[in-house]
C-alpha cells in the first residue's frame, strides 16, 4: 500500500488535517520528529482511516505515490526551512511540498522560487478554522503553481468545508498568493473581533447591559445580517459563567489581548502597498494598547475621563448593531481592496468572488455577509471597492445615521471605539469631494519643494515660497 499524501508535524493542526484526509478515504503517511506523537495519534485515532506509520522522512517519502505530496505542519519560520532542507534531497522532480502553516507570504515566495529551480513544487496553503476546522472541514487557500494544484486540489477540495455543495477551497494564485490571502483573512479576523469587542463595551459601559443579557442580544443578532461564526461564539463566551467565582467569565479574564503576528503582518504589508486598511490597523493597535498594562494602570490614576454622563438614546442597542454591521463591512472592504493592490504588485490574478466564496465556510471570518460579497464580485462589472456594489452602497446608507450616532455617543462617553470610528472616517474620507490632502501638499511644497498637482492643469508645480510666491510650471519631481 502506498500513501496518497504524507504529513509531517503532528501537533494538533497537523494531526487533525491528517485525520481529516484519512476520514475522506486517502491513505496518509505519518511522520513526526519524535515518533511518540505518531504512535499516540495512531493509538487514539488509527481507526479514522488508512495510515502508514513512518519513523524517518526517508520512510515517509518512500511510502508515497508519485508525484509525492508531503504536507508540512510545523511552526512558521525557521522550522519550515529546516524540514524543507531535509526533504529536498529525498524528492524527485514533480514532487510537491505543501506548507499548511501560517507562514509569511514572502517566505513562501522565497521557498517556492528556490524549489522551482530543483523542479519541485512548493505550495503554501492558508488553512483557516482552527483545530475543529482542520478536522471537520477548514477553509483552504492554496497558492503555488497551477500545475501543482491539478495534483493536489482534488485532495484539498475533498477535505475542505462545503457551502451549498461547493468546497471552500480554490486555487488562489502563484507562489505566496495563498498565504497572502490567509494573512488578510486574519487581518479581517482581527478587525471583526475588535468591532464585536467595541459593541460589547458600548452595551456594557454605555447602556449597562450585563454579559448574560448581551449573550441573548448577540444570539439574536446572529439571526440578522450580522450572522457569523464570530458573533455566534461571542454569544457563547458572554453567556459563560466562571465556575470558581460565579461571575461572568469575561469579568475574570485579564483584558490584555494576545497576538501571534498575522494581524501585524497584514498591516505591515498594507503600509508597504499603500493600502488604507485602517480598521485592521486599529484592531492590531487596540490589542497592543490593551497589553500595555503598566501604562494603563498609571493612566487610570492620572488621566481624566468623560466630562459628564450622557443618556444613551432609546435606540442604542439597535444602533450599535447597525454600527457593528457597517464597521464589519468596512473591514471586509479594506481587506479585499488590499488584495486588489497586492494582485497588481505581485502579478496575481486574484478572483475576489472565489476568495469571498471560500471564506463562506470553515474559516474564522465565515459570515452570511460573504454570500452577498461573492455575488458582488461575480457580477460582470466588478466593483472597484466593495462599498460600490449596489447592494452594499444601499446597505451602508441605511445604517449610516445609527453608525454616526453610536460613534458620537461613544466619544462623549469616553468609550474607545477605534475600529467603529476609523471605519467611519474611512467611509467619509472616500466619499468627500475635497480632502485636506491639498493642504498637506502645500505644506510639503513649502518646506521641501516636493511639488504639487493643480486641479486645473496637468503636470507638477512648485511655488517659490521664500521669494515672490510665483509658481514654477512642469518642475522635476524628486
Ligand atoms: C484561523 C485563525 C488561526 C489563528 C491565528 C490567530 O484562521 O484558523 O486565524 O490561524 O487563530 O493564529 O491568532 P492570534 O489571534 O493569536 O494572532
Amino acid at each position: 500500500m502506498s500513501a496518497h499524501i504524507g504529513v509531517t508535524g503532528l501537533a494538533v493542526m497537523g494531526a487533525n488535517l491528517a485525520r481529516n484526509l484519512a476520514r475522506n478515504g486517502f491513505t496518509v503517511a505519518l511522520h513526526n520528529r519524535s515518533v511518540e506523537k505518531t504512535d499516540a495519534l495512531l493509538a487514539r485515532h488509527g481507526q479514522d482511516g488508512d495510515f502508514i506509520r513512518t519513523e524517518t522522512l526517508q520512510e515517509l517519502v518512500d511510502s508515497l505515490q508519485k508525484p509525492r505530496r508531503v504536507l508540512i505542519m510545523v511552526k512558521a519560520g525557521q522550522p519550515v526551512d529546516s524540514v524543507i532542507e531535509q526533504l529536498e534531497p529525498l524528492l524527485e522532480p514533480g514532487d510537491i511540498i505543501i506548507d499548511a502553516g501560517n507562514s509569511h507570504y514572502e517566505d513562501t515566495r522565497r521557498r517556492e522560487a528556490a524549489l522551482a529551480k530543483q523542479n519541485l513544487h512548493f505550495v503554501g496553503i492558508g488553512v483557516s478554522g482552527g483545530e475543529e476546522g482542520a478536522l471537520n472541514g477548514p477553509s483552504i487557500m492554496p497558492g503555488g503553481s497551477k500545475e501543482s494544484y491539478a495534483a493536489l486540489g482534488p485532495l484539498l477540495e475533498k477535505i475542505a468545508a462545503r457551502v451549498d455543495g461547493q468546497p471552500c477551497c480554490a486555487w488562489i494564485g502563484t507562489d505566496g498568493a495563498g498565504h497572502f490571502v490567509k494573512m488578510v483573512h486574519n487581518g479581517i479576523e482581527y478587525a471583526d473581533m475588535q468591532v464585536i469587542g467595541e459593541a460589547f463595551d458600548l452595551l456594557r459601559s454605555g447602556a449597562g447591559i450585563e454579559p448574560a443579557e448581551q449573550a441573548r442580544i448577540f444570539a439574536e443578532w446572529n439571526t440578522t445580517d450580522l450572522a457569523s461564526f464570530l458573533i455566534e461564539i461571542s454569544a457563547e463566551v458572554l453567556g459563560h459563567v466562571d465556575a470558581n467565582t460565579g461571575k461572568p467569565f469575561v469579568d475574570v479574564v485579564v483584558d490584555a489581548a494576545g497576538q501571534k503576528g498575522t494581524g501585524r503582518w497584514t498591516v505591515i504589508s498594507a503600509l508597504e502597498l499603500g493600502s488604507p486598511t485602517s480598521g485592521i490597523a486599529e484592531s492590531v493597535f487596540a490589542r497592543a494598547l490593551s497589553s500595555q498594562t503598566d501604562q494603563r494602570k498609571l493612566a487610570q490614576e492620572l488621566l481624566v475621563g468623560a466630562e459628564a454622563d450622557i443618556e444613551v438614546p432609546a435606540t442604542f442597542v439597535e444602533d450599535v448593531r447597525q454600527a457593528l454591521y457597517a464597521s464589519k463591512l468596512i473591514s471586509y472592504a479594506q481587506g479585499l481592496d488590499m488584495l486588489t493592490s497586492a494582485a497588481t504588485e505581485y502579478g496575481w490574478n486574484l478572483k475576489l468572488d472565489e476568495i469571498a466564496s471560500l471564506w463562506r465556510g470553515g474559516c474564522i471570518i465565515r459570515a452570511d455577509l460573504l454570500k452577498e460579497i461573492t455575488k458582488a464580485y461575480a457580477a460582470d462589472e466588478k466593483p472597484a471597492n466593495l462599498l460600490f456594489a449596489p447592494a452594499f452602497t444601499t446597505a451602508i446608507a441605511d445604517v449610516l445615521p445609527a453608525w454616526r450616532r453610536v460613534v458620537s455617543t461613544a466619544v462623549q462617553l469616553g468609550i474607545p471605539v477605534p475600529v467603529f470610528s476609523s471605519s467611519l472616517a474611512y467611509y467619509d474620507g472616500l466619499r468627500r469631494k475635497r480632502l485636506p490632502a491639498a493642504l498637506i501638499q502645500g505644506q510639503r511644497d513649502l518646506f521641501g519643494a516636493h511639488t504639487y498637482g493643480r486641479v486645473d492643469a496637468e503636470g507638477s508645480f512648485h511655488t517659490l515660497w521664500g521669494e515672490d510666491k510665483s509658481e514654477l510650471d512642469a518642475v522635476d519631481t524628486h
